[in-house]
């Protein structure tokens, strides 16, 4: 370990929530490592110690809090190590973090990660002065947006440094033997859609729209450097519009921009006013087109609103964009979504799953509900409860309500849902979902999927009978759970394939014991020929 800014330094990173953060973590790194940093796996001996943090709801909080305290040991121990909290909950929390917990060096924003390396660098420099070295200002050891990311009124997003981290991007080889042969790409940052409960538009800041041009070369490069699979990334993926020859720099080149909001898809003069727009179906179709290498493209996530009908035609014409959708309902009772400010009725939620069976009748279809959201009544509940009857669910994540500081729910309603309540909900919303989920996988049985093989697993002990309910929980897409769902599945003995359907279903396919990495990051057909809730078992049609 190294007291020097001088030497290469060692940085530790932990990512918490959601893909975004996934994502941000991956350019923060890559930012880093061109600088001279070396990434390692141990954060006690780590010099630079980093929490990409999330805050939408308060566990999620509490976990990062906790490591803060083992951090804060290392230090007392006198050891000059840099701890800095970025993400969300640096942003939501701000300041006030340096008073809770005066082990914390630096915070860092989302919106502001373009900043972290002079931060680090500058808290490295103060500690190599030593002891008596005046400490940095607060204002010095953090860059946080404030409201700052919601004052532009111009289409143009203001001071969009942040911009660069996206552009600067390293494209590393990969290869069989990097398992992670998929990639996420930014096409939205923010929110604008202001549903009452929740942190994100605050922490994430104003909806700001990538140009097109820069997403389809991101995708370019990630394919030419090996990436078989991309999911664009947004908060309200199908929201994403480019409006031409509105944002553009003194270069000619043209900037990312500031989106409209909630009410504006159905206001066509705010958006069809003689410009050339890109919308979201026009940018799938560019990528489709243009990166003809790329054999997989998904998106996160949708909202339910305004997915046209032009999307659903994209992606029935488009043989490599996957027939997924992740469109969270949140609640299943009209009254409860009035006061998230969703922005849809239950019918209207149903008028689009039936729109999108309409021209995908393979489609799998995912999401999110929120259980224990002020006021929900018993009535209210069993309203949920029907709809997740009604819609083929591939599945959902279940959340129990959380207040959070600084939305407008936690100040206008009272968080009266007792929490035994709000347990019980979440439960009989999983048992019934299970049930869902198994007959959604079932349909699959005796039908040939495409396979994107992705891991390789060799157990030697021999199989011993676990609790059902391990096998029975409800997982979601997204490379990390595919890990969850290993360490649920009980040992046994023999070399088995993992691997995603375009629909996002897990398969795993029985193989002879043998090196397969040379198999990851392709495409195989297989035949289904048993289900359960979280998964597939299929044969390969042919040899892999
Ligand atoms: N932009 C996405 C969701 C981002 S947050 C969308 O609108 O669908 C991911 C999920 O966390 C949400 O879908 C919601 O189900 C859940 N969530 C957000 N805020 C929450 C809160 N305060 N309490 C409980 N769950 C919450
Ligand atoms: Fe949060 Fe709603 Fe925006 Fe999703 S759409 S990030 S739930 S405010
Ligand atoms: Fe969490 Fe921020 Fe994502 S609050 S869910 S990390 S956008």
């Amino acid at each position: 370990m190294s007291d020097s800014p001088s030497t290469a330094p060692t940085v530790y990173l932990e990512t918490f929530g959601c893909q975004m953060n996934e994502l941000d973590s991956e350019l923060v790194r890559g930012a880093l490592v061109t600088l001279g940093y070396r990434f390692i796996e141990d954060w006690k001996t780590a010099d630079v110690v980093l929490y990409n943090t999330c805050s939408v709801r308060e566990q999620a909080e509490h976990k990062a809090y906790s490591r803060l305290g083992l951090i804060g040991q290392r230090k007392r121990d006198g050891e000059s190590v840099v701890l800095g909290v970025i993400g969300c909950m640096a942003e939501r929390d701000g300041k006030d973090i340096f008073r809770r917990y005066p082990q914390v060096d630096l915070l860092c924003g989302p919106g502001e990660l373009d900043r972290l390396p002079n931060l680090i660098e500058n808290m490295r420099r103060s500690m190599a002065l030593g002891e008596d070295a005046p400490r940095l200002s607060k204002d010095a050891r953090s860059a946080l947006a404030g409201n700052k990311s919601r004052r532009s009124s111009t289409l143009a997003a203001a001071d969009d440094n942040l911009e660069l981290l996206d552009l600067s991007r390293a494209f590393e080889p990969v290869d069989a033997t990097t398992e992670r042969r998929s990639a996420y790409v930014r096409i939205t940052r923010g929110c604008n859609k202001f549903c009452t409960y929740c942190v994100v538009p605050n922490t994430r800041g104003a909806e700001v729209h990538r140009p097109p041009d820069s997403i389809v070369e991101e995708c370019r490069r990630l394919a030419d450097s090996g990436v078989v699979e991309i999911t664009l990334l947004g908060q309200t993926v199908n929201h994403y519009r480019y409006v031409h020859g509105s944002a553009v720099g003194s270069d000619g080149a043209e900037l990312p921009q500031v989106g409209p909001g909630l009410n504006a898809f159905r206001n066509t003069a705010v958006l069809s006013a003689g410009v050339r727009t890109t919308t979201f179906a026009e940018l799938l179709s560019r990528i489709h087109d243009e990166v003809p290498h790329l054999q997989r493209i998904r998106f996160l996530t949708s909202y339910p609103r305004d997915f046209g009908a032009d999307v659903l035609e994209v992606m029935r014409d488009s043989p490599r964009i996957c027939n997924y959708i992740h469109a969270p309902a949140q609640s299943g009772s009209d009254r409860i979504l009035k006061l998230m400010n969703r922005g849809y009725t239950v019918g209207e939620y149903l008028e689009f799953v039936d729109r999108v069976f309409a021209y995908l009748p393979d489609a799998t279809i995912a999401g999110d509900f929120i259980v224990g959201f002020p006021t929900e009544t018993d009535e209210d509940f069993e309203a949920t409860c029907a709809l997740v009857r009604r819609v083929p669910f591939k599945n959902n994540y279940i959340f129990k309500y959380s207040a959070r500081p600084g939305t407008v729910a936690i100040d206008r309603f009272t968080d009266d849902v007792p929490l035994e309540t709000k347990k019980l909900r979440n439960n009989r919303l999983l048992d019934l979902q299970t049930e869902i989920s198994r007959e959604v996988h079932e349909r699959w049985i005796g039908r040939e999927v495409e396979v994107l093989l992705e891991k390789v697993r060799v157990h030697n002990t021999p199989r011993e009978s676990s609790s059902p309910s391990e096998d029975d929980a409800p997982i979601h897409p997204g490379s990390k759970n595919v890990q969850l769902l290993w360490n649920r599945t009980k040992p046994r003995q023999g070399t088995q394939l993992l691997g995603r359907t375009q629909g996002d279903m897990i398969v795993v396919i029985d193989v002879p014991a043998g090196d397969w990495t040379a198999s990851l990051g392709t495409i195989h057909r297989a035949k289904v020929v048993g289900a359960s809730p979280l998964l597939l078992h299929a044969n390969a049609v042919s040899a892999i």
